[in-house]
């Protein structure tokens, strides 16, 4: 058993560099938020507590990571006056501990959790008072660059801004990933000053109060990235989504052209999926073995059972059970539930509605707050009129009926089992099991109709036809 360990995420700031009206922090990032990965990132070592440092929009960063992470605690930096005055808040928190304290920066969103393993053990091999994550980078601008004496023992962090153009040329930078002896640096805080050119208390300047100070270097430079500006946020973006894929194509997912795809961390897929290019997921998905999806799709919060094909389509919220296909250019909206083998073809949207197995809705319809049952066959251009202007309402077809094309029905209304609708028909009454329900008008057809002739003696044109009521 290792030593206590406590890690705090640094979010209060305002992150004024992404010119945003969110704080920086809940900015999105690979299906997630950017505070969302490094909290990730720091369970895996199972730390005794986890404190999060939040300020700017403190309560949105509070309500956002109390939704989506467990045993965290909250601290408040009211106001921001840098990552020193951050990790003082940090003081009455943890009055009583005494171990090892992590500290990282919210908008560090690369590291994986096994470097932070490492950077912890080491810590503790090395007996230092502090080890400060480092890179060697080859562009180190933005980044406090770290400077070691003849013993390899850190003596001093100094911001870009405040660097001399001699101090500047050092490429090895602070990642603004420490670990602490938590008593040693508890007793430094409260002699930091602002006397550096954002006026700011800087975390980086406890380092160089503290002895023994060591520093680690991270092996894959990319992992410490930092992000100040969009830029930098589309750059982990890239690399975020990189490793999903990478991660998948390892697990047995095909990817026809990956880099055109883009995964979400909660994306779970089954063996032999095969994903098509511009394929999209977001949220939570379970995407069961041997469906295809793609080209062009969005699925997001969804559940597909095995060998369903989604081609073109929009699917959010939706359960799709075994062998299901959608498309082209469907969209399953929230509540949709469709049973095994359906088909839901192109251009038809379902919302809040449940179909049964082998239902079959191939062209232009509109299916909402509708409850089919199995085998139902839904014809071209059948639509569930369920707003009445006020509220929504049901329909329910029983299992077997068949409905013919260009059906509205009025909800609420109810059809039995084996029901056929006619073609065309506007139906506002419950249909009963077996019955066919025809609700249009007769068709009129009048015999030996002459074609009007012109008054000129010209030939009749095309579109000058007289109505049955006109004068002649
Ligand atoms: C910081 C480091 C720098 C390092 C870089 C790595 C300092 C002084 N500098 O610079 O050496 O190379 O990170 O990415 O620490 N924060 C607060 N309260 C505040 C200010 C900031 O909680 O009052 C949080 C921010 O939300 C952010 C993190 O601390 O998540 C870092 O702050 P930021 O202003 O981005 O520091 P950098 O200038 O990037
Ligand atoms: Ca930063």
């Amino acid at each position: 058993m290792g030593q206590m360990l406590a890690i705090a995420v640094l979010a209060a700031g305002k992150g004024t560099r992404m010119r945003s009206a969110h704080p920086k922090v809940l900015q999105p990032l690979a299906g997630a938020t950017l505070v969302d990965w490094v909290l990730q990132s720091c369970k895996p070592l199972n730390p005794q507590r986890r404190l999060l440092v939040v300020g700017h929009q403190a309560e949105r960063v509070q309500q956002h990571a109390q939704r989506r992470h467990q045993q965290v605690e909250f601290v408040l930096q009211q106001p921001q006056r840098g990552t020193g005055h951050s990790v003082q808040q940090l003081l009455q928190p943890l009055a009583d501990f005494t171990g090892t304290l992590l500290v990282l920066n919210g908008d560090v969103p690369l590291l994986r959790s096994a470097t932070l393993g490492q950077l912890v053990e080491r810590h503790h091999q090395s007996g230092s008072v502090v080890t400060v994550l480092t890179a060697c980078l080859e562009e180190p601008k933005g980044y406090g660059r770290v400077f070691c004496d003849d013993q390899q023992q850190v003596s001093a962090i100094v911001e870009d801004r405040d660097c001399t153009d001699e101090q500047r040329r050092n490429r090895l930078i602070n990642a603004g990933v420490y670990c602490f002896h938590w008593p040693s640096l508890a007793a430094v805080l409260p002699r930091l000053k602002a006397d550096n050119q954002q006026e700011e208390l800087y975390l980086t300047d406890a380092v160089g109060l503290l002895n023994p100070a060591t520093q680690f270097m991270v092996e894959d430079a990319t992992e410490i990235s930092g992000v100040n500006d969009r830029s930098q946020l589309a750059a982990c973006e890239q690399v975020l989504q990189q490793r999903l894929r990478q991660q998948w194509l390892a697990a047995g997912v095909s990817f026809l052209d990956p880099a055109s795809c883009s995964l979400s961390p909660g994306t779970r897929f089954g063996r032999d999926v095969v994903v098509e290019p511009q394929s999209h997921f977001r949220g939570s998905n379970s995407i069961g073995d041997g469906c295809r999806i793609g080209p062009g799709a969005l699925i997001e919060d969804s559940q597909l059972e095995a060998d369903v094909e989604v081609t073109f389509s929009v699917v959010r919220q939706a359960r799709l059970a075994r062998g299901s296909t959608v498309g082209p250019f469907a969209h399953l909206r929230p509540g949709a539930v469709l049973g095994e083998n359906c088909k839901v073809g192109n251009f038809v949207e379902v919302k809040n509605s449940r179909l049964g197995a082998d239902v079959k809705a191939s062209h232009l319809s509109y299916l909402g707050d509708a409850h089919l049952g199995r085998g139902v066959n839904v014809g071209a251009g059948t639509i569930t009129a369920n707003f009445d202007g006020t509220s929504k309402h049901p329909t329910t077809v029983g299992e077997g009926s068949s409905i013919g094309a260009n059906t509205v029905l009025v909800a609420p209304v109810a059809l039995g089992r084996d029901v056929t609708v006619a073609a065309g028909s506007t139906i506002t009454n419950d249909v009963t099991d077996d019955a066919m329900a025809i609700a249009r008008c007769r068709q009129v057809e009048k015999a030996a109709w002459h074609k009007p002739v012109d008054p000129h003696g010209a030939d009749s044109t095309p579109g000058a036809e007289a109505e049955d009521d006109q004068p002649s």
